[in-house]
């Protein structure tokens, strides 16, 4: 081989090693990329993924009771944010695990609430079954268990939503600090009922609008499919079977609007005056919004969106600065930014028209109401209850759980709306032994 040939193997082979150096270095960091934006678009479904598969028949998809019974031989796992990491007692004492070893994730990720960056939940539910046809979000507080359990017993009582396509979850929020007790007992609530969503925030006052987001969220990573959801608050009596009447009786104009896929439905207020003074609990800092009227908006206490709608707004919120009056910022500021009109709601009742309706003066379909006010009593709820279940055919109720093999038949029998003529409103009351 002369001088030549040899010089140009020699550079040759330079070169080759240069290329293969510069492929061996690249290459790890290409992987990281990739790893970096999987974990990335992952992480848009973790939170939906992690918690158990949509697996169950029609009963279970409401919040099976079966499925705490997998919660608590499990204390050894590592933080996740899997729906019952939190339910074990093992992991009560301990400050909530979930977000410490994760990495805050990009805007527009599942882990992104608003301005937070670490959101998880620290109790997760099931996604929806095909069947549930309308969500009802139930905003409470940590600490109303009380006014869970009216609400249990009465309008969201299994033994008949579980009949009718209606699915009914409570949110709440963290309990916050030195206050673990709370987070034992919300345990064991959701042990027995399986219908709590909890958030890391903390549940408190100025982080309403997290829970607000927080329901639209679920709503649109487990629940798009439905045709509805409802949002209400833990002291607001829902007239759930007359939304299943609604839903079953394309006769009635309400089941059309109920259609609408721009709906925004609720008692809307118009030229609400922001509130300035320092005695007021609503005060509001012309920092935190300058007008001196709020826009036409939904009170929180009884919303219904579209699922475009929820959409819609769950966008515009996590893009939007922290606001802390919830219905204003989601159902005001974000609605109009986002073109959607508030339909409004017709009838509801008010103290006075429960008094009327309990004592006998009125019809529970005259006027035919979705929603009572603000701070219905235990009584109340309990006695419209009442009435209503004397409208309901009573062998769906007299036999909750029996036939659980033809439990999809008994559901869509229940969508045809039992609308049983009967009901003798003053026998009714006298059977609840309330008055
Ligand atoms: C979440 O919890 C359930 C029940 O405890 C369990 O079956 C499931 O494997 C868990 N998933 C993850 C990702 O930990
Ligand atoms: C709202 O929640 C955040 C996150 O948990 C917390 O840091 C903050 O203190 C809470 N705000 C109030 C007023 O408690
Ligand atoms: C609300 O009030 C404003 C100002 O008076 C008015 O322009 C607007 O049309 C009203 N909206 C509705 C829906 O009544
Ligand atoms: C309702 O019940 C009351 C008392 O039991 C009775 O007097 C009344 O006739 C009943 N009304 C109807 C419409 O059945």
């Amino acid at each position: 081989m002369d001088k030549r040939s040899l010089c140009l193997l020699l550079i040759c082979i330079n070169v080759c090693l240069v290329i293969w150096l510069v492929s061996v270095q690249q290459s790890p960091m290409l992987e990281a990329e990739i790893m970096a934006d999987f974990s990335g678009s992952s992480s848009g479904s973790s939170s939906s993924s992690t918690s158990q598969p949509p697996t169950r028949g029609s009963r279970g998809g409401r919040g099976s009771r079966s499925k705490p019974n997998q919660i608590t031989h499990q204390p050894s796992r590592s933080p996740s944010n899997n729906d019952s990491s939190l339910v074990s007692n093992h992991h009560l004492a301990t400050p909530p695990p979930p977000s410490a070893s994760q990495t805050p994730a990009p805007p527009g990720s599942s882990m992104h609430l608003m301005d937070l960056p670490n959101f998880v939940y620290l109790m997760d539910q099931p996604a929806c079954d095909k069947d549930v046809q309308v969500l009802v979000l139930v905003h409470s507080a940590v600490r109303n268990i009380d006014k869970r359990r009216i609400i249990r017993q009465t309008w969201a009582d299994r033994s008949y939503i579980d009949h009718t396509p209606l699915r009914v979850i409570f949110l709440v929020g963290g309990v916050g600090e030195n206050a673990e007790k709370w987070q034992q007992f919300l345990g064991r609530e959701n042990h027995l009922h399986g219908d709590l969503i909890q958030g890391n925030f903390d549940d408190a006052y100025r982080n309403m609008t997290y829970k607000h987001v927080m329901a639209l969220k679920w709503f649109n990573e487990k629940c798009a499919h439905a045709q509805l959801l409802v949002k209400v608050d833990d002291d607001v009596f829902m007239n759930t079977p007359q939304l299943v009447k609604y839903l079953a009786t394309p006769s009635l104009p309400e089941h059309s609007m109920l259609l609408d896929p721009d709906l925004l439905l609720c008692r809307s207020v118009n030229r609400s005056r922001v509130k300035r003074t320092f005695r007021s609990k609503w005060r509001v800092t012309y920092k935190e919004y300058p007008n001196r009227f709020y826009p036409e908006y939904c009170p929180g206490m009884a919303i219904v969106y579209a699922p475009d709608v929820v959409r819609r707004l769950f966008e515009a919120a996590q893009k939007a600065k922290y606001f802390w009056v919830d219905d204003v910022l989601i159902t005001g500021i974000l609605a109009e930014e986002t073109g959607t009109k508030i339909t409004k709601l017709k009838y509801y009742l008010e103290q006075k028209d429960v008094r009327k309706l309990l004592g006998g003066g009125a019809d529970l379909e005259e006027p035919p109401f979705l929603f009572t006010n603000h701070a219905i009593l235990p009584d109340e709820s309990m006695a419209i209850w009442q009435m209503a279940l004397d409208r309901i055919q009573r062998p769906l109720l007299t036999h909750p759980a029996s036939s659980s093999a033809s439990a999809s038949s008994a559901t869509s029998a229940s969508k045809s709306a039992p609308e049983v003529p009967s009901a003798n409103i003053s026998e009714a009351q006298t059977s609840t032994g309330l008055s």
